[in-house]
């Protein structure tokens, strides 16, 4: 396996911003993975596995340590027809819309709403990645991962995966797992999923929606979103969301509202929008926040701005710093919890941001 060292890292996200890496290497199986763990442990560097850069914010300086990137190769059936289940086998740097165009094609439903979802396959169960009613986590039924504690191969089942809200166990522990390949359980001839607001219009009228025509659907509307990675399309040089939806009590949100009514942030009879979340909770969008704390879409920030299809992406337009992202990110930050009190979790992962006093987190 090669080495490399001083690696410009930008060129391996979405947002491409940041620095270098001191070293770097691509590791297309466990021995890889084994050689690289074993050199930056000579070295006492902390190591940083990467997949799709897609949820990723490198820091201007860069990071000291040692970045794997995962390329695992390999789609692989674990069971076949007649059953009504299919488990697939996906290697952790398969690109996932590439696994998603797999499934479709061959009528799997239960990723079909995650088509156009950048990224690798190993980064889809670390964030427990969704969007359009579905997420990873409802259909995978395994994840094979390198224990860095233990320093060994296990398997983890989709209750050890303790999968939540672009979470689980990968993002909580973060640095000890290194996925290598995961199993999900599709089904055969199965109906797609289109209840999320945003396909029942699209679909509106027409019944009973194939696989591949929710697979376009998604695309199209993640391309009017600027969702869809294109080098044509500016907007989507993001890292996607760059902020959690927040979710809050009933009792909370009440008094958000009052609050934010009674300071006049919103009209007296304006709604602010909420969706029904797990326990009794409410999911606010974080989109709405930012465009009625004084954000517009198309908002510029130096060379970073807020995409003109969509509120949450924070965008690079061209030869931004990775410390502009990071200043409007903040400035968005502040204002919305000054207009709602509600403060809002971005959602890539940072690194290399040991040296501002910014918590990295991995
Ligand atoms: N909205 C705005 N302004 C905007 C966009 C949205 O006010 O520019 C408001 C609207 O009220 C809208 C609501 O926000 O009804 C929700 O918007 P949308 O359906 O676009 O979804 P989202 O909550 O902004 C989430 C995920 C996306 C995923 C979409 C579709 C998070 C943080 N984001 O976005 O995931 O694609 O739903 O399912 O959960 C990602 O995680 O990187 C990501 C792109």
């Amino acid at each position: 396996m090669l080495i490399r060292e001083n690696v410009s890292l930008a060129p391996f996200t979405t947002l491409g911003v940041g620095g270098p890496a001191r070293f770097f290497a691509a590791a297309s199986d466990e021995n890889h993975i084994a050689e690289a763990l074993s050199f930056a442990r000579a070295r006492s560097l902390p190591v940083f596995t990467l997949g799709g850069g897609s949820n990723l914010v490198v820091a201007d300086a860069g990071f000291h340590g040692f970045v794997l990137k995962i390329e695992i190769p390999g789609i692989r059936p674990l069971s076949a027809p007649p059953d009504a289940d299919a488990r697939i086998a996906v290697g952790a740097g398969v690109e996932w819309d590439a696994f998603v165009q797999y499934c479709v094609s061959r009528n799997l439903a239960g990723v079909e709403a995650l088509s156009g979802i950048p990224g690798t396959a190993g980064g889809a169960p670390v964030q427990n990645i969704g969007a359009y009613g579905q997420e990873a986590g409802e259909t995978i039924a395994a994840v094979h991962a390198w224990d860095t504690r233990a320093d060994k191969i296990v398997e983890l089942t989709r209750a050890e995966c303790a999968f939540a809200y672009r979470g689980s166990v990968f993002s909580a522990a973060a640095g000890r797992y290194i996925v290598l390949q995961t199993e999900f359980l599709l089904q055969k001839n199965g109906r797609p999923g289109a209840q999320y607001a945003d396909l029942r219009k699209y679909f509106a009228g027409s019944v009973n929606p194939s696989l591949a025509e929710v697979r376009s659907a998604v695309l199209e509307i993640r391309k009017s979103k600027g969702m869809l990675l294109d080098p044509n399309d500016s907007d989507s040089r993001s890292a996607g969301s760059f902020f959690k939806n927040p979710v809050v009590s009933r009792d909370e949100f009440a008094a958000l509202k009052q609050k934010a009514r009674a300071a006049g942030v919103i009209a007296p009879d304006e709604a602010i929008p909420c969706f029904d979340a797990p326990e009794g909770n409410i999911k606010l969008a974080a989109a709405w926040l930012i465009e009625h704390s004084g954000f517009s879409k198309g908002y510029a920030h130096g060379r970073a701005g807020i995409s003109k299809k969509h509120a949450l992406a924070l965008v690079n337009r061209g030869g931004a710093s990775s410390s502009e992202i990071v200043s409007l990110m903040k400035l968005i930050q502040e204002r919305v919890a000054a207009s709602f009190g509600v403060a809002l979790n971005p959602e890539p992962v940072f690194i290399g941001f040991e040296t501002w006093g910014f918590k990295e987190k991995r």
